[in-house]
């Protein structure tokens, strides 16, 4: 890679399959960036600039009329999902999904996704998307990306995510989603959720799953099947900045998690030119693990006793899948699974 002025550039010269993924990276960052989704509807307002105040107006009426959509089942576009560009931005780390078992198309299911990393990843391009083939894979299900209801109050960010399949992670959406008349759904729940992207650190595996019990009882609620996702690279697609517990940035962290609930890791990517600064990941492999399903039977009013049983069963079964899979995408014998 060619160096200038002490910063590493991108490689004009490159051959034509790298560039085609490095588009399908930039597409993607467009598309879900929210920087990047606001800036598509520029060309609009340029090409009609005196009807400005009418489109808005317009834009208004529509998410009012569909306000309810992302927690009833959205209204993703197989058309949309199929695009070669997916397929491009999968090349990109690579990112693979691997298969384990069938998920038969009679039932639903509820894919719990692990780590979360930054902002996961691979959660979106191979559930988002046909990115890494998962159509043919699992035929006859319907894979919906779970995400938090404010990303849908976001002007055109909103459509993006719907028309990719996306939909909200409430309670209301999931029941929605997975109720008595749907078969083949396949709602995938990234667990550790902000919390958890605060320990994506490259090489670590840290899981915030010991108090995250709401995922066992919708699937209890709705007799959906849980599915343990583990995800071997998330974690390696951004550099963060050390935060061990108790230091200052953490701290920080912390508060403005509980005040907001957001979190804001410190994060050290590369940008769409040089390899320095910037906010894309790195090219890194990311080998998503399917497991098999658990048999959940449908429970009308769950205890917490029945709750705790099936989530420690959860639990098991997914150290398992993390040991069983393991060495073969790189991780050393000796690592195990951190849960807090
Ligand atoms: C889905 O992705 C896989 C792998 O990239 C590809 O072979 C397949 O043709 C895609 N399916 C559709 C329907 O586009």
């Amino acid at each position: 890679m060619p160096q200038f002025l002490g910063i590493e550039w991108i490689d004009i010269f490159s051959s034509v399959e790298r560039k085609k993924t490095y588009l399908g990276m930039v597409a993607h960052a467009t598309l879900t960036y929210p920087i990047g989704n606001m800036l598509l509807v520029v060309p609009l307002f340029l090409l009609f600039p005196f009807h400005w105040f009418l489109l808005v107006l317009l834009y208004i009426a529509l998410v009012y009329y569909d306000r309810k959509t992302p927690s009833r089942g959205g209204y993703g576009l197989d058309f949309i999902r199929k695009w070669k560009i997916n397929q491009w931005y999968a090349g990109y780390f690579p990112a693979k999904v691997h298969k384990t078992a069938e998920l038969p198309k009679d039932k639903n299911y509820i894919l719990a996704y692990h780590p979360h990393g930054i902002i996961s990843m691979g959660g979106w391009v191979n559930f988002a998307s046909n990115g890494s083939g998962i159509m043919e894979m699992y035929p006859g299900i319907t894979f919906n990306l779970c995400t938090l209801g404010m990303n849908f109050k976001i002007p055109i960010r909103r459509e993006i995510l719907l028309l990719f399949g996306c939909i909200d992670c409430s309670k209301e959406s999931i029941e929605y989603a997975l109720g008595p008349k749907n078969k083949g759904r396949a709602i995938v729940l990234v667990i550790g959720g902000a919390a958890e992207s605060l320990d994506a650190h490259p090489g670590r595996h840290e899981l915030t799953l010991i108090n995250r019990k709401g995922f066992v009882r919708e699937a209890l609620l709705t007799g959906a099947q849980l599915v343990p996702v583990y995800s071997f690279g998330e974690n390696d697609v951004f550099e963060q900045a050390a935060n061990p517990p108790g230091s200052r940035l953490r701290k920080w962290q912390e508060a403005l998690k509980k005040s907001m609930g957001i979190s804001l890791p410190v994060v050290k990517a590369r940008g769409f030119l040089q390899y320095s600064i910037g906010w894309l990941p790195f090219r890194r492999p990311i080998n998503t693990v399917i497991g098999a399903p658990i048999h959940v039977k449908k429970t009308e009013n769950p205890t917490k006793e029945q709750i705790n049983e099936l989530h420690e069963e959860y639990v098991k079964r997914l150290t398992e899948l993390f040991e069983e899979h393991k060495e073969r995408f790189g991780v050393s014998k000796e690592t195990k699974l951190t849960l807090k």
